[in-house]
């Protein structure tokens, strides 16, 4: 028998990539995206492994140990890579849960590359788990899993949680797949969700789709209960707040700062590439601000860095095009020599460099169209320890919910929006401390370790 686990964490992703260098030589890299920052000091602390995609093409490197974590490798060849990942995952499954703000293409090869994949994520899960061991399956990518590891291995405790918006029952109907994954996702003992808009979507589907008849938040399937809730996705507190006091880090902030020009004002802006962040809202409404003179350049910069993310699909291509485009024209209206209005970087950066932009900067524009929470807001608020700075976020990122204290905003409308910055722009020192203390406090309180700690008690609660 091969290595057995007793908590085992199964996403599509490793927590990091592997690279292949110039001459030849591998190597990894940190992954991209909210899931990893999120759950890796969760597992690092538990000692757990971690199932998932090096996230290249071919044969899977041997399981290795990353801080604490065994990670176990899942390979994909070409094929699976264009229909599993860059198709069903996120051409099919991805707009249509976000609220279909770009069309969803769907193919049967894709369907059936998904099913294959799943199976081999659940396989691989069955074989790693101990005897009763937690299992704990994350998101779109792995729906069909939980089902398909409970026939495996009906002795395990099966949670599983969904990073991403639980779109209402008229979107998720269009969906030919509907029927597989309400089922796969019922092979798990507790299915959560980022906000209870989610879990009351997916109660609903499970009585209009499977005729069953939920009873509060537990929903009887094929002679089990499944409990269904909400548990809002956090971020580690404690690590960002360190690197927010570590002077290296504050020196680096005021670096960046002069590096800008000392502006009045900067702006910032982090994100994947991705088209349900709202960019191009943002960046409109910036170009809007310094046309009509409510921002002037060089008094106030944008810093806008953009996660390279899903490059070949081609939603995400005509973006970054697009978003080119905006970037140049707003530069060629109102920079200068040497004074861009927008400082535009399509970079990952470490994450020390992240938090001295966070420290850099006054007003943090959080504008996604829809999103299941967004951590960027959240990094940006545990940062800002002297309880300064501001955050304009979005009412459709799941992080609004627990941060009213933002400054709140339908990114659609851009006149709101500008009015948005602007009052951000412009608010006082106490107002935005106020704010800010307030939405600290919350997050103090409700780290990711909470997070992972309530959903694995409301497993282990469920499974009994
Ligand atoms: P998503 O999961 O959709 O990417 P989130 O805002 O929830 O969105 O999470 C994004 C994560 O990726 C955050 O932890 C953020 O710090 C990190 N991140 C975003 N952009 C960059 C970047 N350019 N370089 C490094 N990390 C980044
Ligand atoms: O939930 C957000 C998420 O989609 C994760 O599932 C994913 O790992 C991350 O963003 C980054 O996307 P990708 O893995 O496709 O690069």
């Amino acid at each position: 028998m091969g290595e057995q686990y007793d908590l085992v964490v199964v996403a599509n992703r490793l927590p990091v990539d592997r690279v292949t260098d110039a001459d030849g030589s591998c190597g990894w890299r940190p992954s991209p995206g909210g899931l990893v920052t999120a759950l890796q000091p969760v597992v690092a602390e538990r000692r757990g492994a971690w199932i998932g995609w090096p996230g290249d093409v071919g044969s899977a490197p041997d399981p290795l140990t990353v801080d604490g974590m065994r990670l176990h490798p899942v390979p994909l060849d070409a094929d699976e890579v264009a229909g599993y990942y860059e198709g069903q995952s996120n051409a099919t499954i991805w707009p249509l849960y976000h609220d279909a703000v770009e069309q969803s293409v769907f193919r049967r090869d894709w369907r059936a590359a998904y099913r294959e994949v799943n199976e081999r994520f659940a396989r691989a899960a069955a074989d790693l788990a101990a005897p009763g061991a937690v299992v704990w399956v994350h998101d779109y990518q792995l729906q069909l899993v939980p089902g398909m590891l409970r026939a495996l291995r009906p002795d395990l405790r099966i949670g599983f949680f969904l990073h991403i918006p639980f779109p209402p029952i008229e979107l998720f109907m269009r969906m030919p797949l509907r029927t597989e994954i309400m089922q796969g996702l019922l092979g798990a003992d507790l299915v959560g969700f980022q906000r209870p808009g989610g879990a009351r979507n997916f109660l609903r589907l499970a009585r209009r789709l499977l005729g069953l008849q939920p009873a509060g938040n537990r929903v009887g399937y094929d002679g089990r209960t499944v409990t269904v809730g909400a548990f809002p996705i956090s971020i580690g507190v404690a690590e960002f707040e360190a690197l927010a006091d570590d002077p290296t880090v504050q020196t680096r902030a005021k670096e960046i700062r002069a590096e800008l020009g000392d502006p009045d004002t900067v702006l910032l802006g982090v994100d994947r590439l991705d088209y349900t962040k709202g960019i191009e809202h943002r960046l409109l409404a910036l170009g809007e601000l310094l046309e009509g003179g409510q921002l002037s350049s060089p008094g106030s910069v944008l810093v806008q860095v953009a996660t390279p993310t899903r490059e070949r699909i081609a939603h995400y291509r005509d973006l970054r095009d697009r978003v080119n485009g905006i970037v140049g024209r707003i530069n060629g209206d109102h920079g200068r020599v040497g004074q861009p209005a927008v400082h535009y970087l399509y970079q990952s950066l470490p994450r020390r460099e992240l938090v001295a932009l966070y420290l850099a900067a006054d007003v943090m524009v959080v504008t996604p169209l829809r999103d299941g929470m967004n951590l960027v807001a959240k990094e940006y608020v545990a940062t800002r320890l002297a309880d300064d700075g501001a955050l304009v976020l979005s009412e459709f990122a799941g992080a609004a919910d627990e941060l009213p204290q933002a400054y709140l905003v339908n990114p659609y409308d851009v006149d709101a929006l500008k009015e948005t910055i602007v009052h951000a722009v412009h608010a006082g020192p106490a107002e935005r401390a106020r704010r800010m203390r307030a939405m600290r406090r919350h997050l103090r309180a409700h780290d990711v370790d909470r997070w992972a700690d309530t959903f694995l008690t409301a497993l282990g609660a469920a499974h009994r």
